[in-house]
């Protein structure tokens, strides 16, 4: 159902209550989410996104609430990926007036995935586009997450569009952020940033700057994805800034997998060793916990202890996904350490203390590692080991 979010400004995307799975099967969307496109009504209309094809008919139907798709002058797209250009070709045959607005790497993505000889025009940052009364301004967010991306500014309704930046998976009756469950919408958006955005920290921290350095008014932030930013819009820029920075917090995350049990045991142990310290811990069985909320609770902890039992000289499937996560997500945590069980050769130990080593971790003990099921004094050391690690934390 198509929402004026302001005069004269449609929400006419569509709720995709149904997704569990995106980017192919990466990521979790346990909520759903929605594919948000705006529609702005002048002497000329843009619409600005679009949505995933399967939803090509809902957004026409959606925009055809407002005005015929054939009066459309500008479609900018600010990200050609497919949850946001994949209706592009409906919406063009649609509108087969309509200009193309795109980043100069949108102008390649969109080539690359319609194959169309549709018409671009090629915007940079500070170029704009007027409609009437109002104003299309541009700017690239290269890498925010990809390098097509971009934002559009709207100027007086003071509204950014900023596409997947400060989204969230969301599927919920409510447009708005004064409308929803806080909890539930922080914690989709810290997912969102944890295991979209974190790589490109750096980058976000600048485009941040860069765009407050615009002094652009902003009583709006409608990504394309989820909630719609209103009641104070400028807290989500503030999270991002703080998540960006990715200080760690003291705490620390226990990560394991376990083939008949003594990983699991030495896991609890080394939580009663954290526990000692007053260290909060969260313990989390990787085969059994949803990866993505894994890496959620991983972001910004002050330390990982990662186990795995031993099999085939390796460490166990969960954990070689883990290893591989915490290295190309650029995760800043500063301690690390590592265990695991084993019967025969006992090499997963080392070599997930390896791994943390190469993230870029501190390892203040030795990799623990126990042949069979554990004593009471491999226990013990499991105990020292927590409360090794509670004490770096602590002193973080
Ligand atoms: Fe990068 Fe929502 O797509």
């Amino acid at each position: 159902m198509v929402s004026e979010i302001l005069p004269d400004v449609f929400w006419v995307g569509a709720v995709d209550w149904d997704i569990r799975r995106f980017h192919g099967h990466e990521l979790s969307t346990n909520r759903g989410t929605s594919y948000n496109a705006y529609l702005i009504r002048d002497r000329q209309t843009a619409l600005i996104d679009t949505v995933g094809e399967p939803f090509a008919d809902r957004l026409l139907e959606n925009i055809r609430a407002v005005i015929d798709p054939a009066r459309i002058d500008f479609v900018v797209v600010n990200h050609a990926e497919p949850d946001h250009a994949g209706a592009l070709g409906e919406v063009m045959r649609h509108a087969p007036q309509a200009t193309l607005v795109v980043s100069p790497r949108g102008a390649e993505s969109v080539s690359g995935h319609h194959h169309q000889p549709w018409p671009f025009r090629t915007v940079r940052t500070g170029e704009r586009i007027a409609l009437g009364r109002s104003e299309l301004a541009f700017i690239e967010a290269p890498m925010l997450h990809w390098p097509d991306s971009m934002f559009t500014y709207v100027t007086d309704r003071k509204l950014l569009l900023p596409n997947d930046a400060f989204g969230q998976h969301y599927a919920t009756d409510g447009r708005f952020n004064d409308q929803v469950d806080r909890h539930a919408l922080y914690h989709e958006a810290l997912k969102y940033y944890a295991n979209i955005l974190t790589p490109f920290s750096p980058l976000v921290l600048r485009k941040i700057q860069e765009v407050l350095a615009l002094g652009l008014p902003v009583d709006m932030i409608a990504p394309s994805h989820g909630i719609i930013w209103r009641e104070d819009p400028l807290q989500i820029v503030r999270a991002y800034q703080e998540w960006a920075e990715q200080k760690p917090e003291r705490r620390a995350v226990v990560l394991y997998d376990t083939m008949w049990g003594a990983t699991r045991r030495m896991a609890e142990a080394i939580g009663d060793g954290l526990n000692a310290e007053r260290v909060p811990f969260q313990a989390l069985h990787l085969a059994a916990t949803d990866r993505n909320e894994v890496l959620t609770e991983v972001f910004r902890a002050g330390a990982v202890v990662v186990g795995s039992s031993t099999i085939n000289q390796g460490v166990l499937g969960s954990v070689t996904v883990l290893l591989e996560d915490l290295a190309h997500l650029k995760f800043r945590i500063p301690i690390g350490a590592a265990f695991g069980s084993y019967g025969w050769g006992g090499e997963s130990a080392r070599i997930i203390q390896e791994r943390l080593k190469a993230c870029g971790m501190e390892t203040p003990v030795e990799p623990l590692r126990v042949k069979w099921q554990p004593r009471a004094k491999d226990l013990e050391a499991c105990r020292e080991l927590g409360r090794h690690v509670g004490m770096a934390v602590k002193a973080l």
